[in-house]
């Protein structure tokens, strides 16, 4: 055999070691690679530029909340505490002075969206008894907050209600009304409503899911629509398919069928329904096993809030399983499994051979992609898979829930801030950062090659 030879094998063998491996079906085993995905995540988060202020991601404000809901999924199954720190100073230094998650340093070029992920990790928080710091303000009161701040925004200018994507008119995606905004607080009002059984949640969650259904954004056939516009009055549609807009309606139907006792058929019907579209996420490439987000994975154009989704898709369900536990859930289950196997073959990249590729479907074939978004991701589907080995939660009031409820969290809803100017430099420093990674990967392989010859 060619010397380049034996060091090419031996450099693919290494690349194989190096990935992490998963047994679905062993809990110590999830344990394990889960703790070695979400170390490598906060790493990322350690080395940010912004680290002077905690809980702000460098070009994003969004994905932390984002990732703190994952952080705390991962500390309730494993418990594992060593990040509790940190996500307790950064989710109390983002709750705004207002405690509903709109800081002003941020608020001008926010979303709905935006601001509902902040909520729901709050809410996620209070579900799983995540501790709180006394004289802060309880988790459930800060999703609350966010609920009191989001309910004002409903808009009747057009297409007869509907939150818009952004909060400013003078944001692009003011005039849109998108499904992750709306099926965003849709969630959060449904697990508010399981949480303190207070039906004002539950209303709001059955007139957003019914107004929605009015619109592309969740058609009768359940086909979800990403956007639709305000002068079309919402009956166009931008229609890339992106797992998390599935899942957070997929979720909050969820929560809906358990509050009301599985007494009303059209919650279960939406769940199920909306599963039946999600197949598309799990594409041939994969044998109809492994998730990817289709729209942007194929063609290799996920940007970093796209790569974030499956986490979404994945960990939300997994939780939803505990509370919705009929056939229907167990088969998605199911394909989170070979999802997360197939995700920690993914996990081959960087010096240290552990770092996490965003593409499932190519296996143990690195696809050369590394960041905090891929480590989510990653960490998001063994949440999911762990969750069966836990006895019980989500909690509520009812149940074991030790988060106190205040209806009247937040207290500034609206309008007290005006714009400011936005600058987007942090956005082409990651970048940066993440293309010096990649020379300096392909800079090791080439030199192996060579070397050997
Ligand atoms: C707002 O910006 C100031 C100045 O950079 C910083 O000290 C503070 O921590 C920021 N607050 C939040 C909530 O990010
Ligand atoms: C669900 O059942 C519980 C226990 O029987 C009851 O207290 C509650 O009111 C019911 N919820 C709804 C929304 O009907
Ligand atoms: C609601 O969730 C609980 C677990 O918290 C479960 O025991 C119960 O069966 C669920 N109710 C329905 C209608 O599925
Ligand atoms: C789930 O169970 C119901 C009856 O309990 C059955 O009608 C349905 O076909 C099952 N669905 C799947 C996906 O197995
Ligand atoms: C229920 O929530 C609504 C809306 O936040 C609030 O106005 C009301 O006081 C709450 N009711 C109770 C009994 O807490």
């Amino acid at each position: 055999m060619p010397r380049w030879l034996t060091t090419l094998l031996t450099f693919l063998l290494l690349q194989n070691a190096l990935a992490i491996e998963v047994n679905p079906e062993d809990e110590t085993s999830l344990k394990n690679a889960a703790k070695t995905v979400a170390t490598t995540m906060v790493d990322y988060y350690n080395a940010r530029d912004s680290k002077a202020i905690p809980g702000k991601f460098d070009g994003t404000w969004w994905e932390g909340g984002s990732m703190f809901m994952t952080l705390i999924q991962y500390w309730y199954l494993t418990g594992d505490s060593q990040f509790n720190d940190a996500i307790q100073e950064g989710m109390y230094w983002q709750k705004g002075d207002d405690n509903d998650f709109f800081p002003s340093n941020y608020s001008q070029y926010l979303g709905n969206d935006d601001q509902v992920f902040w909520g729901l990790a709050a809410i996620t928080a209070g579900e799983l008894n995540f501790p709180e710091r006394s004289g802060e303000p309880s988790w459930i009161s800060l999703a609350e907050g966010v609920f009191n701040g989001q309910i004002p925004r409903w808009d009747m200018t057009a297409c007869n209600g509907g939150l818009r994507w952004q909060i400013w008119p003078y944001q692009d995606g003011y005039n849109l009304k998108n499904a992750i905004s709306n099926g965003g607080l849709f969630q959060l009002s449904a697990r508010l409503a399981l949480y303190t059984k207070n039906a004002t949640y539950a209303e709001w969650a059955e007139k957003i899911w019914d107004w929605s259904h009015s619109t592309p954004l969740l058609r009768k056939t359940w086909v979800i629509a990403d956007t639709t516009t305000n002068a079309a009055n919402c009956k166009d549609h931008g229609d890339h398919q992106w797992t998390y807009n599935y899942a957070t309606y997929i979720m909050g139907a969820g929560y809906m069928h358990n509050y009301t006792n599985g007494t009303e058929g059209k919650w279960l019907e939406g769940v199920t329904g909306l599963l039946k579209t999600s197949e598309q996420f799990f594409p041939k490439s994969g044998d109809h096993q492994i998730i990817s987000d289709i729209t942007c994975e194929p063609i290799d154009m996920c940007d970093r809030n796209q790569k974030t989704f499956k986490t979404y898709f994945t960990s939300w369900i997994g939780f939803m399983s505990l509370i919705v536990p009929t056939n229907v859930t167990a088969e998605v289950m199911g394909k989170f499994k070979a999802s997360a196997v197939a995700a920690g073959q993914q996990c081959s990249g960087g010096s240290d051979g552990k770092h996490c590729g965003i593409r499932w479907t190519m296996k143990s074939e690195w696809d050369g992609t590394m960041g905090l978004e891929q480590q989510m991701s990653v960490l998001g589907v063994l949440n999911a898979v762990m969750v069966p080995f836990t006895a019980d939660g989500p909690y509520n009031a009812d149940n074991g829930g030790k988060s106190k409820s205040d209806p009247h969290g937040g207290s500034n809803p609206e309008g007290s801030t005006g714009p400011a100017p936005i600058t987007s430099g942090d956005r082409v420093g990651a970048g940066i950062l993440t293309a010096v990674f990649v020379l300096v990967w392909v800079g090791a392989i080439s030199w192996m090659l060579v070397g050997g010859k």
